[in-house]
């Protein structure tokens, strides 16, 4: 049975509420069951990767999670996954993903990918023919032409039009500090200038994004109770050339332990890389907590270091029992599981931070 969004909107409206320590139910579909961050073109992936479960008794969740993102892929989901978004500094268009099986653990994964545009894929192809986890920029993309993969320009007339636009701007925002000339102002090339760290640590707590960043990320649980998760995107809008985000680590852009469940975030990747918030969440639902809990106490904990993060991380335990918290801005997150007919949007309102949340306390 499925609810009203509404109505599930309005239950995590008053779990925001601190005094509020009873979580709501969410609605559990049963198995199988597909999720991922935000609705809109996003609930596409949601259908593909859940049909592909329903229509096939030969597809694994790890084969769900792979169709899911490569659906964003090819779509261009919101031009934030696959080819022709987030030009970086210099309007080239590079892919981050990560696939993790909830049985084995084992993770393959590609950063930077240049010039292939099938990233999860790549990412699948790195879990299957490697030993390793994570492959990285030109050797990914040789990688992957030696894996049947086609080689091509990933920019599109608009992901070129939108990089010159961004310069002829004077390149804001961008993500350079503590260099000149003002990047707040003019665009590069830049040298850096002398920096004062206590300052610098001052002013962490400021740090949000400077542009747009979004991201699928997927967890599957298959109706043998099977577990896979993943994620895919183009990273953050003028990013300097060569930046990773939290897409493609393990335990930040996705985790699952089929044991215990998985978690897909989006947001801040720069910043969310360094609290690890789906291994967190992950370990929270281990530790006794329900999806809703465990995702909110992931974002608490960035909140606290950071009030101005955007974030959205999406839970589910190994019963299909789904939950999410987000911070900075209004998350979304798809689901579709059991025999629903059509794919459920949840509206996920923000934490805010509280009186407490800062910088540390020594550095006032
Ligand atoms: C069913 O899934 C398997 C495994 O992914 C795939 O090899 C096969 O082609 C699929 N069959 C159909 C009819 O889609
Ligand atoms: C789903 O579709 C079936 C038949 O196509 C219908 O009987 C059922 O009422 C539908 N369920 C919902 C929740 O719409």
């Amino acid at each position: 049975m499925t609810r009203p969004t509404a109505v599930i909107a309005t239950g995590l409206l008053l779990l925001t509420n601190p005094t509020q320590a009873k979580p709501c139910s969410d609605p559990v579909p049963g198995l199988p069951i597909v999720v991922n961050t935000w609705g809109g073109p996003f609930t596409a992936a949601t259908d593909a990767a859940y049909l592909a479960l329903i229509n096939n008794d030969s597809t694994s969740a790890l084969d769900a999670v792979e169709i899911g993102c490569s659906t964003c892929e090819r779509r261009q989901c919101d031009t934030t996954v696959g080819f022709g978004g987030s030009p970086d500094e210099n309007c080239e268009t590079t892919l981050d993903a990560m696939i993790m099986d909830g049985t084995t653990m084992k993770s393959g994964a590609v950063a930077g990918l240049r010039r292939v545009r099938d990233a999860i894929a790549v990412a699948r192809a790195v879990m299957r023919h490697t030993r390793h986890s994570l492959l990285v920029g030109d050797l990914a993309t040789r990688f992957a032409v030696e894996n049947g993969f086609v080689e091509e320009d990933l920019s599109t007339e608009e992901s070129r039009a939108r990089c010159e636009a961004w310069k002829r701007a004077g390149c804001q925002a961008n993500y350079r500090i503590n260099v000149t000339p003002d990047p707040s102002v003019s665009c590069g090339p830049y040298t850096p200038l002398p920096v004062d760290d206590l300052r610098l640590a001052r002013s962490v707590a400021d740090d949000e994004g400077a542009a747009s960043h979004d991201t699928i990320s997927m967890v599957v649980v298959h109706a043998s109770g099977r577990m896979a998760a993943g994620t895919s995107t183009n990273g953050a809008s003028f990013k300097v050339p060569g930046r990773v985000g939290d897409g493609p680590i393990v335990g930040s852009g996705s985790y699952v332990d089929g044991d215990v469940g998985g978690c897909g975030a989006t947001g801040d990747g720069d910043i969310m890389m360094r609290f690890l918030p789906c291994y967190q969440a992950v370990e929270n639902l281990r530790r006794g907590m329900s999806p809703t809990e465990a995702a909110e106490d992931a974002v608490r904990r960035m909140l606290r270091k950071y009030p101005k993060i955007s974030s959205g991380i999406v839970v589910v335990n190994s019963k299909g029992e789904h939950g999410a918290a987000g911070s900075g801005w209004t998350f979304t997150y798809a689901y579709r599981g059991g025999r629903m007919n059509a794919t459920e949007v949840v509206t996920v309102p923000p934490l805010l931070p509280e009186e407490s949340d800062n910088v540390p306390r020594e550095l006032i």
